[in-house]
């Protein structure tokens, strides 16, 4: 059964029959989250720390990631965009919604899905460092070296990928599949019609 969405693509009912391949299990995801949660927790004790997560796509990895880190951590939440509805970069980075918070003199790590051209990432990395933080760094769950345009530093990465769009675990096509609780290849014919 499938039904035209907004973009016009024809989806399935269920959001699992879109996947082409499972690229990255639930098992192996969360194992990998555990690690990095230890790694910042042994990295900022101590130390104030505020996890500035970007909306939408990395809420899932951030509420699995926050409850792996065994420190008092604070969060707050940035929208951005950069991508329409597709999946090509427009080049165009926007602030839909800011943080609540001043970040000025704290330690500050977002928390990213994935860092793709790497266009958002650094216009990001700007606009916080110009508001003077402690420090400031990246964690992002995935990364695609190949598609990169602007060398971002990240000190922390779940994974690195191939140079294919993904979704599930929060990663969205045309707003979609963000419910998928594994990372998976969205099938050729859907990304065709966009
Ligand atoms: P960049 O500015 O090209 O690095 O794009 C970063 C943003 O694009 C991410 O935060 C995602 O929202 C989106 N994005 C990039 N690649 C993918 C993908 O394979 N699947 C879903 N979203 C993606
Ligand atoms: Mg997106």
């Amino acid at each position: 059964m499938s039904e035209p969405t907004r973009s016009g693509t024809m989806a399935s009912q269920s959001p699992g029959e879109d996947v082409a391949e499972i690229l990255i299990d639930e098992e192996t995801l969360q194992r990998r989250v555990a690690e990095l949660g230890a790694q910042v927790t042994d990295d900022y004790r101590g130390r104030d720390l505020l996890l500035v997560c970007v909306l939408k796509g990395a809420v899932f990895f951030l509420s699995d990631l926050m409850r792996r880190i065994d420190l008092p951590v604070e969060v707050d939440f940035m929208a951005i965009s950069s991508y329409g509805a597709g999946v090509d970069s427009s080049g165009v980075v926007r602030i839909l919604k800011d943080l609540d918070v001043p970040i000025e003199g704290r330690n500050v790590l977002i928390v990213e899905d994935i860092v793709d051209s790497g266009l958002t990432l650094s216009y990001l990395l700007r606009a916080l460092e110009s508001r003077g933080p402690a420090s400031l760094e990246v964690c992002a769950l995935l990364t695609k070296p190949e598609r990169r345009e602007n060398e971002v530093e990240c000190r922390y990465i779940g994974f690195e990928i191939p140079n294919r769009f993904v979704i599930g675990y929060g990663l969205d096509f045309a707003e979609r599949y963000r419910n998928l609780p594994y990372i998976g290849v969205v099938r050729d014919e859907l990304v065709a019609e966009t």
